[in-house]
């Protein structure tokens, strides 16, 4: 039978974050405050996300037989994170980022994906069971490319909304944005991708009707503090824009916020939420999720949200 499930098809890694009042330019050294060693990765943050926004997620994820692993599978089973999709590498480690976080909660992010690299569309097809149980799959560019556009393609094969979030970006060819129902970019990404410098609304209004001219069926394009735009068609000039929650505690750690509008957005829709109420959903989330540190583990939780 289908249900509401969510399918997140990416990577587990483990985050070594490091906060300073700057980030150091090229050939520096500066010295840091603190340090945090936490679960990170996209794919997972966005699980975590999903199932504490209310949400029924399983994870196709492959991650190393280590002590990094272990951190993974104690996450899922203390998230309430379904892991049938797990695939355990015997011979494989296990991937891992590097993140620099500065005095506003900005951070450039190294991110080696270790174990996720062998992710292949053999093993998507080993995973079918979940597609033909679930109403939507979530995916990205953090595992290899050819498994991404392979995920889509099952998924549209099998009737799921798809919502890609091409992050980091990469060019793909354009007949694989027709696989897209939501295609979710923050405004770098989404500049890349159109050549539009998305410095304003009114920039990322062109660039999300450019979206849509790829094919994607809605274009969501996140932009940090300024809020999120959506374009639902060429012809939405205006779209549907929401900035971002000013709640009165500041902003610490924006790591992982892109991840929490992704998950919370996936569980709004299948919930069947509107547009509309599906993005105040996930920008609300996302903005609480910067008010605390950590990757996975700032998701806020459904009663706060
Ligand atoms: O989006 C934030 C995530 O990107 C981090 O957790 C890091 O692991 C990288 O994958």
């Amino acid at each position: 039978m289908r249900k509401n499930k969510i399918i997140v098809i990416g990577i587990f890694v483990v985050d070594l974050s490091f906060k300073s009042l700057k980030l150091p330019k090229p050939g520096e050294t500066v010295i840091g405050d603190s340090y945090n060693i936490g679960p990170g990765g996209k794919g997972s943050n966005q699980c975590v996300a999903i199932a504490r926004a209310g949400g029924d997620v399983s994870f196709i994820a492959r991650i190393g037989d280590d002590q990094f692993g272990k951190m993974g599978l104690h996450l899922y089973e203390s998230e309430n994170v379904g892991i049938e999709g797990l695939i355990i590498a015997k011979d494989d480690k296990t991937g891992s980022a590097a993140i620099s976080i500065d005095k506003f909660g900005m951070n450039s992010i190294i991110v080696v994906p270790g174990a996720s690299s062998g992710l292949n569309k053999k093993m998507i097809d080993q995973k079918v069971n979940l597609f033909n149980v679930s109403s939507i799959l979530l995916t990205g560019f953090e595992i290899p490319l050819n498994t991404a556009i392979y995920s889509l393609k099952v998924a549209k094969s099998k009737k799921l909304k798809t919502i890609l979030n091409p992050a980091p970006f990469f060019e793909i060819e354009q007949e694989s944005y027709k696989l897209v129902d939501y295609l979710t970019p923050n405004e770098h990404e989404a500049s890349v991708l159109t050549k539009t410098n998305i410095k304003t609304i009114d920039d990322a209004r062109i660039a999300g009707r450019k979206i849509c001219e790829l094919g994607v069926g809605t274009s969501i394009i996140t932009m940090g503090e300024k809020g999120v735009l959506c374009t639902r068609n060429i012809n939405d000039t205006e779209g549907l824009y929401f900035p971002s929650f000013n709640f009165p505690n500041k902003v610490i750690d924006t790591v992982g916020a892109g991840d929490v509008f992704n998950g919370a957005f996936a569980t709004a829709i299948s919930e069947k939420m509107s547009l509309e109420e599906s993005l105040i959903f996930s920008n609300k989330a996302a903005s609480l999720s910067v008010r605390k540190e950590g990757a996975a583990l700032s998701a806020p939780y459904r009663n706060k949200i």
